[in-house]
């Protein structure tokens, strides 16, 4: 199943990449209508894809040989498929598609680990279908065909951070975001030319949005917001959060409140022309956050953050939605490789490499 020839015995259309995210701070904010600061990686996912005339979807991917899906156009619906094929599916029944899709998706962005391997095969997709089929789709309705398919079709109910990272993203540049009014800016980021490197390091312990713990956040947000009286956590301040009765509600409502303000400082101190080491300590009270207040870090992640920080580097936290997954690392170039040694556990090894920020989506053939 290496070439889409191979899987279906016709050429692609085309090819279409859409690449994997790290935020560098402002986690969970994004369905608190608050604000975010992702870099898309160069781990990325290739959708080559061609329409058929048999009413059929199959799905292909290089990651799982000899596992094609198949199933009649008629027979998509949310669950069907599930599995991986679902991501796919759920992009491919929001277009007009009566004669059926071929795709075949080849992807290295580590599953489970925090970084968006599934927005990438959503938003290449979907990227794809708007170009073949409805070119005049702007890119934020197209932020949403790759949200919907994740919330209906897959049940994982997330915000736009990842979506909007995949098809947003610019080379050497953080996206800051408003999940709100969508109002964004592309933050320069060159810690090369500062002699910083962000350092991701992939626990291994892998996570599932479709799990409880997610949703439990997403509805004790929603708790908090109205027990608050405020349309999203987004519009409450620190002074209101302290008043609420419900200790559980208070802390997750003051991790939204404090890691929305830890984005605006952050893209203050990347604007403002001053040392970028600035934002270590903004990144590791990120990750204390994540880990008292809204609690869905993990020990293996908060090991990694400890020893990082103990070795020298200038802050460090975990990434993405919580419960497994891999941690970012903000270090003196000239002190990565002993802080790298420092976070593998005895006797295994964590994979890590270092963030370059890259395109978002894009058509490559
Ligand atoms: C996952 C979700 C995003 C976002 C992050 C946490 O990646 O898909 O929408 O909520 O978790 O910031």
């Amino acid at each position: 199943m290496s070439t889409f020839t191979d899987a279906f015995g016709t050429d692609p259309e085309g090819v279409w990449l859409a690449p994997g995210r790290a935020n560098v701070i402002g986690e969970h904010t994004d369905y608190n209508d608050g604000y975010v600061l992702p870099v898309a990686l160069p781990h990325r996912v290739l959708a080559s894809v061609a329409r058929r005339t048999d009413g059929l979807l199959r799905i292909a991917s290089v990651q799982q040989p000899g596992a094609v899906v198949e199933l009649p156009m008629t027979e998509v619906r949310a669950g069907n498929p599930a599995g991986w094929a679902g991501y796919v599916a759920g992009v491919a029944e929001q277009f007009d598609l009566p004669g059926g899709l071929s795709v075949l998706v080849d992807g290295d962005v580590p599953a489970g680990a925090g970084l968006s391997s599934s927005a990438a095969v959503t938003c290449s997709v979907a990227l794809a279908l708007r170009d073949l089929l409805r070119p005049d789709l702007p890119v934020d309705a197209l932020v949403d065909v790759a949200r919907r398919a994740e919330n209906d079709f897959v049940g994982a109910p997330t915000g736009i951070l990842d979506q909007s990272a995949s098809l947003l993203c610019e080379a050497g540049h953080a996206l800051f975001l408003d999940t709100r009014d969508r109002s964004r800016q592309q933050v320069p980021l060159d810690l090369a030319a500062a002699g910083l490197a962000l350092l991701v390091v992939d626990t291994g312990h892998t996570h599932s949005h479709a799990d409880g713990g997610y949703g439990d956040r997403r509805r004790e947000c929603e708790a908090a917001a109205a027990a608050l009286g405020v349309p999203a956590l987004r519009d409450a301040t620190p002074a209101d959060v302290e008043g609420l009765a419900d200790d559980v509600l208070r802390r997750r409502a003051r991790h939204i409140v404090t890691d929305n303000a830890r984005v605006l400082q952050v893209v203050e101190m990347l604007t403002g022309g001053g040392d970028p080491r600035a934002i270590g300590p903004v990144l590791t009270a990120g990750h204390v956050s994540l880990r008292d207040d809204f609690e869905i870090s993990t020990p293996e992640l908060d090991a990694v953050v400890d020893t990082a920080l103990a070795a020298g580097a200038h802050g460090a936290r975990m990434v993405g939605g919580g419960f497994g997954g891999s941690a970012i690392v903000l270090v003196d170039t000239e002190d990565l490789e002993a802080v790298t040694a420092a976070v593998q556990p005895a006797g295994c090894a964590y994979r890590t490499f270092v963030v370059v920020p890259s395109p978002g989506a894009h058509r490559v053939g």
